[in-house]
């Protein structure tokens, strides 16, 4: 170990190690190295320098472990790829012309392959302790197979689009390979999504059917999914648009706390088949659609930065391998651990890394309903030591709110299962790493900081639990297939040390193919930037030991006398003061520096803000960026206006700052409580 450090360490203040803590480098326990999938950086390059020079041979292994009902035939190219906007359409396929389908494969196939059926393919922990249940392999595919036939015989075929707007619940899941069998695609909505957006989504797509809910517990409060799903069938009319059916499931009854409410069904208007109606008498068994490699599995939509969401469609074999591969290796996932994930399977991360990852693996995974902090910041220990998880995935968001807790009650709960912990979504601060390494990690489980996004459809920076020495705040080094280049404003690559415009130059299976009707947009928003490479829109930088650190979004940039910033990095800065648990900088105007910076500051539990913190605050965004970034204003917030999977809002933060009271749609806000508080002129 590099560095030595004790439980109870101060660690923000000035005079501690956290600033040198990005040069560390914490090598894999020998514990999880001598047993990992990967044990050394010298097995890792040797796999790397395969995967990105002979592709078909690396790829061609994995895709070995898959059942393929037709091979490939004979002459079509294994990767046939245009990444230059110069030389013609931009395109990507693999495998094409093979015939096989996911579900099969995650399902039967693996059952009969590794021997799974009677293990446990899911447990589902609802929002309030005492309502869980759990679903094997062998149960998961009769309710997957009667659901396909379901939506077979209200007429849904392949190529259909199925969306589906759902809280945490195994019919998610369900649904989701229901589709993949039958060859309908789908594209689940998250939840916290409102009405118009749903609908926005479900025209887009031209859905023939939406797979919802009755609703689910927010803590005490219930979200009325299926009216919010009325509301948006309502909304796609106007708009010309039929939806023709409306499929729910009825979760609310099965849960402890329905006791308390009004029992009502919603299952009324013209649409709506209840889904436990419709599987009632369909047969266990679902001759799976056999598609092309390249026919497509799901869309899923996500924020451009212009205009509206980008359906993002991913397709079959490519998607599956990738998936199945990030997911063992990045977790060094091994027969018997159990996988915690606390993304909603709204996101790409759920996807990947509660669905198809884990599934293609004969995986056990921990489906949670609810928050993490609900009823209390002890959840999650709970829920680790319930389950006795392994591997736990989460955003470093999540990892900032449980900082500001104290250690001692969650001492007491027994977590030694725990092996792997990952991150992904957010840069993370060398601060909440080293609190995620040490307290939630007692300094033996590795720290896996995964890059990716929903158009990658995996991790593609990261380390390797075994292999890589990671540094707090770095994602490390490329997955296998990826192959990483910073360019500068020009074009140019920078070569060694430096920084740039984060760009992948080769085709890798798991990325997207298109995005869903509008392919011209897809080559604008990638391909055009840099012709002849995949443009992330992230920034990073590579250091002398060509380690990288992701930057953060070069849209995400302000502009102060005429010197760029990253409001990521301002961020990072006030986080490292000792008295801070969250923050948030956002752009406002300023009439001499074009753009300053507002930072919305919350301190940890139980403390007062007052002159002298904000004082070492400046000093810390001077000292760690330059004067230049010196916040404008620092408001003292008691919490953030945060998405429901735990993005903060900026764009209501940057209305507050700007003193505008108008916050467009705030539907997707998890706790409105927290934007009145904002507003009311802040005491400082
Ligand atoms: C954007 C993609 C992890 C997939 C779910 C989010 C940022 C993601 C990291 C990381 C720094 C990260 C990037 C990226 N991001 N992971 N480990 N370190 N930044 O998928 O919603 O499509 O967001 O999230 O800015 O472009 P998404």
């Amino acid at each position: 170990m590099a560095l030595k450090l004790n439980k109870e360490d101060n660690i923000g203040g000035q005079d501690n190690p956290v600033s040198r803590l990005r040069e560390m480098a914490f090598k894999p326990p020998k514990r999880i190295a001598n047993y990992a999938y990967v044990q050394s950086m010298d097995d890792y390059e040797a796999m790397y320098e395969l995967s990105v020079n002979d592709p078909e041979k690396f790829w061609g292994q994995i895709a070995e472990e898959f059942y393929f009902e037709r091979d490939q035939p004979e002459g079509e190219p294994f990767f046939h790829y245009n990444f230059d906007i110069t030389q013609g359409p931009i395109c990507f396929n693999m495998l094409k012309g093979a015939k096989t389908n996911v579900c099969y494969n995650v399902l039967d196939w693996n059952i009969q392959r590794r021997g799974i059926g009677k293990n446990i393919a899911i447990h589902w922990e609802g929002s309030e302790t005492d309502d869980h249940w759990s679903i094997t392999y062998d149960e998961l595919l009769v309710e997957v197979c009667r659901f396909a036939n379901a939506l077979k015989s209200l007429g849904v075929k392949k190529g259909d689009r199925v969306v589906v707007y759902m809280p945490m619940i195994a019919e998610i899941t369900i649904t989701m390979l229901a589709c993949a069998r039958i060859g309908a695609v789908h594209s689940v909505v998250f939840g916290g999504y409102s009405a118009e957006s749903l609908a926005g989504r479900l025209i887009d797509a031209k859905a023939v059917v939406v797979v919802t809910a009755d609703g689910a517990f927010r803590g005490d409060k219930v979200i009325p999914l299926k009216e919010i799903t009325d509301k948006a069938i309502q909304l796609c009319l106007e708009q010309g648009h039929n939806v023709e059916h409306s499929i729910v499931v009825e979760h609310l009854p099965r849960l402890k706390k329905y006791e308390l409410m009004g029992k009502k069904s919603c299952i009324q208007g013209p649409l709506d088949k209840s889904y436990h109606d419709i599987i009632a008498n369909q047969s266990d068994i679902c001759v799976p659609e056999w598609v092309d490699a390249e026919d497509p599995l799901f869309i899923l939509y996500t924020s451009g930065s212009t205009g509206k969401p980008k359906g993002v469609l991913h397709t079959t074999a490519g998607y599956m391998m990738y998936a199945a591969l990030t997911f063992k290796m990045v977790f060094d996932y091994k027969p018997g651990d159990v996988f915690w994930c606390t993304a909603d399977i709204g996101w790409i991360t759920g996807h990947t890394m509660m669905v198809y990852g884990p599934l293609a693996n004969g995986a056990t995974v921990v489906l949670y309903e609810g928050t993490p902090l609900y009823p209390s910041y002890t959840r999650p220990w709970t829920v680790i030591e319930k389950y006795k998880i392994s591997q736990i995935f989460t955003a470093p968001t999540v990892i900032r709110s449980l900082m500001k807790f104290r250690n001692s009650p969650m001492l007491r709960h027994d977590i030694s299962s725990l092996k792997v912990l990952g991150t992904a979504g957010e840069p993370i601060n060398p601060e909440a790493w080293l609190w995620y390494f040490q307290t939630l990690g007692g300094t033996k489980c590795p720290i896996v900081d995964t890059y990716w996004q929903t158009e990658t459809g995996g991790p593609c920076i990261t380390p390797l639990p075994g292999a890589t020495p990671t540094k707090p705040g770095s994602a490390t080094f490329p997955f296998f297939g990826i192959v990483p280049e910073l360019l500068d404003e020009d074009g140019h690559v920078v070569e060694g040390e430096g920084e740039g415009y984060l760009v992948f130059k080769q085709a890798w299976p798991g990325m997207m193919r298109t995005v869903y009707g509008d392919h011209a947009r897809f080559e604008e928003t990638y391909f055009r930037r840099f012709p002849g490479y995949y443009y992330t829109g992230d920034g990073a930088k590579r250091d002398s030991d060509g380690y990288i650190w992701i930057t953060g979004r070069v849209d995400d940039m302000l502009n102060v006398s005429g010197h760029l910033l990253s409001t990521a990095q301002v961020e990072a800065a006030i986080l490292e003061h000792k008295c801070v648990s969250e923050a948030a900088a956002v752009p406002i105007e300023h009439p001499v520096k074009g753009e300053a910076l507002y930072c919305f500051v919350v301190l940890n539990e139980g403390l007062e803000m007052n002159k002298s913190i904000i004082g070492e605050i400046n000093d810390k965004v001077r000292d760690k960026i330059g004067p230049i970034a010196t916040p404008e204003k620092i408001h003292l917030a008691q919490g953030l206006p945060k998405t429901r999977s735990g993005k903060i809002m900026r764009r209501i933060l940057r209305k507050i700052a700007a003193g505008e009271t108008d916050f467009g749609d705030i539907s997707t806000l998890a706790d409105e409580s927290v934007l009145a508080a904002l507003i009311k002129p802040a005491k400082q």
